[in-house]
């Protein structure tokens, strides 16, 4: 292993942290942009609480509210807009990851002069890495992406049907005050979905990455088995706070960067599902569980030692030998039932794509990420034919 780990945003965790806001704030800027979703804080009082913390703080604030699911470049370009002319000096995101992703490339896009889609990773040529931004204080309302403690953020362009990342260390939020009151109205699905999130990014990490890694397999089991204990409990029942407090913290070490240290792998199902939420607005995460399972199966034709672990370990199934392909797709299979069994779909039937585009989806795939021999990174690299055969 050979790696480097940063991680400066400073997590104030806990129920009740949202009445810290106003405090928390005030150590970075004066006034502040605060960035919310289509509304779902203001009908459950979470804006109201927020912003009566800040004026008790003495801080003054402007709004960018209607950030959609999977955010679009011209959101991004109205909230810069909204906060140069406002004079803010820092930023909110106040919402699920949509939010804050926008949040993030809206600190960075009020810095730069060019076009902000310019910052998005989006094959030739290459994007212009950030370097400042305001500071953002993440505020999640929703478990599942990790975007309040981490440095990356995605973003749509509808004109062009891509949607990307960008990742830059000055995107590190400054703070994330994670309070998880806040994702008790979180519907039934969005919270499958959240949790199917978090294991997908687990997933990715423990399949794609680099041998010989015994401590990140432990804190990715550790956390995969966490979000299947609690996971069912928060989707059964949404009042349950203990079930979304562990939730919550699952879904942020998932993707802070600890459990994937060293591992240094690609995230292909993730580089799949943007391009199919890219043309048809899907949700992320209702896409990852159709393709994550498929991918696997792919995959554990590859590398069956590690889908064997991961069925012994975490399935407690017994295999023959570390190359016992049934066991290792035994494991895929009681996955991919978990998954179904909290609500999300595994088939691509279940979602709005057509069938007629998957050469197009896996051509746009690769003109996103390519290694030198022009195939996606992961275990094993993908060519367009194999990403096909996924989503067959
Ligand atoms: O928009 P509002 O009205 O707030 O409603 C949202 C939205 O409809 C609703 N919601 C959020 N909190 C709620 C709530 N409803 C009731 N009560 C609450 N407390 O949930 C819906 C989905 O919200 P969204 O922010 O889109 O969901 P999520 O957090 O899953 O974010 C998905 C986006 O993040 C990107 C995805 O691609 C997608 O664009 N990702 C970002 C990552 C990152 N920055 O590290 C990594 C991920 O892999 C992912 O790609
Ligand atoms: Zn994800």
């Amino acid at each position: 292993m050979n790696f480097e780990f940063y991680n400066p945003t400073h997590l104030i965790f806990g129920t009740g942290k949202l009445s810290h806001l106003g405090d928390v704030i005030s150590t970075y800027g004066k006034k502040a942009l605060l960035v919310t979703g289509g509304g779902s804080v203001k009908r459950n009082g979470t804006f109201d609480r927020a912003t009566a913390s800040l004026e008790a703080a003495g801080m003054s604030f402007a709004e960018c509210d209607g950030v959609e699911p999977n955010p679009r470049i011209t959101t991004v370009k109205r909230g810069a807009r909204i906060a140069r002319d406002q004079g803010c000096d820092v930023i909110i995101a106040l919402g699920g990851g949509s939010t804050m992703d926008a949040a993030k490339v809206m600190a960075a896009a009020y810095y730069y002069d060019g076009d902000p889609w310019d910052m998005i990773h989006h094959g030739q040529p290459r994007p212009h890495v950030p370097t400042r931004a305001l500071p953002v204080i993440t505020v999640p309302t929703l478990a599942a992406t990790g975007s309040e403690m981490n440095m990356g953020a995605v973003i749509s362009n509808e004109q062009t049907k891509e949607k990307s990342f960008v990742q830059a260390p000055c995107l590190y939020p400054k703070a994330a005050l994670v309070d998880p009151e806040l994702t008790l109205s979180v519907p039934r699905d969005q919270t499958a979905y959240g949790v199917c999130d978090l294991l997908t990014h687990v997933t990715e990490a423990y399949f794609n990455g680099v041998d010989a890694t015994p401590l990140q397999d432990r804190f990715a089991e550790g956390v995969i088995l966490t979000a299947m204990e609690w996971g069912p409990k928060a989707v059964a029942d949404g009042r349950d706070l203990e079930a979304r407090t562990q939730v919550q913290w699952a879904s942020i070490v998932a993707l802070n960067g600890w459990v994937n240290a060293g591992t240094n792998g690609g995230f292909p199902v993730h580089m799949i599902e943007h391009t199919l939420s890219a043309y048809h607005d899907i949700t992320h995460a209702a896409g990852l569980a159709v393709i994550n399972p498929s991918w696997m199966r792919f995959a554990a034709r590859h590398r069956s030692d590690k889908f064997v672990q991961f069925a012994e370990r975490i399935f407690g199934f017994t295999a023959k030998g570390t190359d016992d392909l049934d066991c290792a797709l035994q494991g895929i299979d009681r996955f991919e039932d978990f998954l179904k069994s909290i609500g999300c779909p595994t088939r691509l039937s279940e979602l709005p794509v057509d069938d007629s585009l998957f050469t197009r989806y896996a051509q746009d795939t690769l003109r996103v990420l390519h290694d030198k021999k022009g195939r996606l990174p992961g275990r094993p690299p993908m060519s367009e034919n194999d990403i096909i055969e996924v989503l067959k």
